[in-house]
């Protein structure tokens, strides 16, 4: 029911842990199953320059954390705010209809470390 992609993402998540001195940090939970995602990111000249991430959920909410991850390190803030939930599911090769709400998470928060970042240098 899952693509390789998200299988090795869920077997070997790139960018596990904690930034210490994050700039911004962004956490979202899903009422629903109540698996939490937090996302670190390290900000150098409007560049997301690291990302991290912990998580306590379901396959697919560590899946698309951890694609968040890769997917965002090296892009400025604005194009990762662009960045989908859609986008993520997409990189993954697709998840099942059924765990496309997990995949909210991943953006969800990303653009929540982005926003804690920007209200923390105003
Ligand atoms: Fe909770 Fe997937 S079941 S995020």
């Amino acid at each position: 029911m899952y693509t390789d992609k998200v299988m090795d993402h869920f077997s070997n998540p790139r960018n596990v842990g904690e930034i210490e001195d994050a700039s911004g940090i962004g956490e979202v939970g899903d009422a629903s199953c109540g698996d939490v995602m937090k996302i670190f990111i390290r900000v150098e000249g409007e560049i997301i320059k690291d990302a991290k991430f912990k998580t306590f959920g379901c396959g697919a909410a560590i899946a698309t954390s951890s694609m968040v991850t890769e997917m965002s390190i090296g892009k400025s803030l604005d194009e990762a705010l662009a960045l989908t939930n859609e986008a993520v599911a997409e990189a993954l090769d697709g998840l099942p209809p059924e765990k496309m709400g997990c995949s909210n998470l991943a953006a969800d928060a990303l653009h929540g470390a982005i926003k804690s970042y920007r209200e923390s240098i105003v």
